[in-house]
């Protein structure tokens, strides 16, 4: 793994630099790169521009790791009211949570409550509510809740991380639950005993668990594979997999970041793919933005620039 990656992973769980980069107006410029703002409006209307272009969205309110219950009741409150007004906008956002958004850290049986009435409501619209994977040591209760709740509700999704070694046996466990399974590379710091170091290794295990979720019996079972990535290559293998198989470009889905590669979005949408793009707001955005520059270092060469204002 990169020095910049883990210089910038330690620096996104430092508090102090989380208080200092929002005064910075630079620093909010380069995050706006990556969001189209920090409220609910500004995300709905970006997820309104991008139906125009043929692509979905999914709305995440940035937040994690929350300490007193009454702010993860808050939260939940929050996204009933984002399914709604989806809703009643027409624009066909789906939501992606975080756990410990909703009070993991506090005990399981609150992060099921909260969860629980996420996936009602968005039953109720015709919506789909997805669990959003954070660090390897919250796998298992994450995995917990979310089972706990999907047998109520068989369209819940859940995220898994390719770099993971577990998660080869996490998804045999899931298929035969019939739910929506997004896969995506892994974004935080874990140590080699637990995720694969090198690149490669990662990129190999994300195309393997593509592939078992377009496999006849897992599409059988109901599962309904995404796949959350931005890389070109990997897209060009699944999208050959899927046509070697016969499938219809229909039975999956693609899933990507607000402001990364949007040509590409766009050119998969036109290609008839079906594709969703993540859109994040809200004030607590350090971070989820620190994990993004750690993605691709290069990135910190669009903060300096905007530093400069170029
Ligand atoms: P990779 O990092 O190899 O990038 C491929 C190419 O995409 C790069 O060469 C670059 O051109 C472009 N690119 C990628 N990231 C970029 C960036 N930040 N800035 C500019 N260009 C970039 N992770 C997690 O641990 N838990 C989760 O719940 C989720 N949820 C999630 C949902 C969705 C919809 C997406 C797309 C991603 C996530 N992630 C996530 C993040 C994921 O784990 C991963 O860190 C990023 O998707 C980047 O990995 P790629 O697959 O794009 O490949």
């Amino acid at each position: 793994m990169g020095i910049a990656r883990n210089i910038l992973l330690a620096g996104s769980r430092s508090a102090w630099l989380r208080e200092q980069a929002g005064s910075y107006a630079f620093v909010r410029r380069a995050v706006s790169r990556f969001m189209p703002g920090e409220s609910l409006d500004e995300a709905v209307d970006a997820a309104k521009t991008l139906k125009v272009r043929g692509l979905g969205a999914i709305l995440t309110h940035l937040g994690e790791n929350v300490g007193e219950v009454a702010e993860a009741v808050g939260v939940t409150r929050h996204y009933l009211e984002v399914l709604d007004r989806a809703d009643a906008e027409r624009i066909g956002s789906e939501i992606s949570v975080k756990l410990t958004h909703l009070g993991l850290d506090l005990g399981e049986d609150l992060a099921v409550a909260n969860l629980e009435q996420l996936a009602e409501k968005a039953d109720a619209v015709g919506s789909r509510t997805w669990v959003d994977m954070e660090d390897s040591s919250y796998v298992d209760r994450t995995l917990a809740v979310f089972t706990r709740v999907q047998k109520r509700h068989r369209r819940l999704g859940i995220c898994l991380q390719a770099y993971l070694y577990r998660t080869e046996k996490d998804l045999e466990s899931l298929i035969p639950l019939g739910c929506g399974v997004r896969i995506v590379k892994g974004a935080y710091k874990e140590p080699p005993s637990v995720a694969w170091p090198r690149k490669s290794d990662v990129d190999a295990s994300f195309l393997k668990l593509a592939q078992r979720l377009l496999e006849p019996e897992s599409l059988g079972q109901g599962a309904v594979g995404v796949f959350g990535t931005h890389d070109q290559v990997l897209i060009r293998k699944i999208n050959a997999h899927a046509a070697k198989q016969g499938l219809s470009k229909n039975v999956f889905e693609y899933a990507l970041l607000y402001g990364i590669r949007p040509e590409m979005q766009y050119r998969l949408a036109e290609d008839g793919y079906r594709v969703r793009t993540l859109i994040s707001y809200g004030a607590y955005w350090f971070p989820w933005y620190m994990r993004r520059l750690a993605e691709r270092p290069a990135n910190v060469g669009f903060v300096l620039r905007s530093i400069l204002g170029r």
